[in-house]
């Protein structure tokens, strides 16, 4: 059995986590309406690694026999004007995905919960390179998105990420 406000936090975890998902579909579809195919599957394949995320934490806590209880998922309500807004969101909501982790591990960290300190150190790590990319595609796009030459380049780039599984099994 879990502590009580650390199951919480974790099922909390899994709505902030398909809210991602959310999220970056919305980018995805944002990016397919400007006819930048390569940003919309970066952003599709980000979506399935949320949803990813999302099933982890569902599957930590089954496996400590907690219940685990799906809320809604809010509307994803960030206006998108222009080719920059989602990767700059994007950032700023992996740096808040980032504060949620942490918070969950301090939680944990109170009170010696060391299994679920294990549990969360692969989205610690995780945290850091999904801020890395998000920051690195604003400065790319800061220096080539401008032109078109550049830009039509950095989108055959994005087309090319390609889904995988996460290395975290439970
Ligand atoms: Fe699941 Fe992008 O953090």
């Amino acid at each position: 059995m879990l502590d009580k406000k650390v199951a919480d936090l974790l099922n909390t975890q899994v709505n902030k986590e398909f809210y991602s998902a959310y999220l970056y579909l919305d980018f995805a579809n944002f990016y397919v309406e400007q006819g930048l195919n390569g940003f919309a599957n970066w952003y599709q394949v980000q979506a399935q690694e949320e949803r990813d995320h999302a099933l982890l934490f569902v599957k930590y806590l089954q496996n400590n026999d907690m219940p685990v209880t799906l809320e809604a998922i809010d509307k994803p309500n960030i206006p998108l004007k222009n080719n920059m807004d989602p990767l700059q969101a994007g950032l700023k909501h992996e740096q808040y995905v980032t504060s949620l982790i942490h918070t969950i591990y301090d939680a944990a960290y109170e009170i010696k919960d060391f299994r679920t300190m294990q549990f969360l150190d692969w989205f610690v790590k995780e945290q850091g390179e999904e801020e890395t990319n998000a920051s690195d595609m604003i400065k790319k796009m800061e220096i080539f998105g401008s032109v078109a030459k550049g830009l039509y380049l950095l989108d055959q780039e994005l087309a090319a990420r390609a889904y995988s599984a996460p290395s975290l099994t439970l």
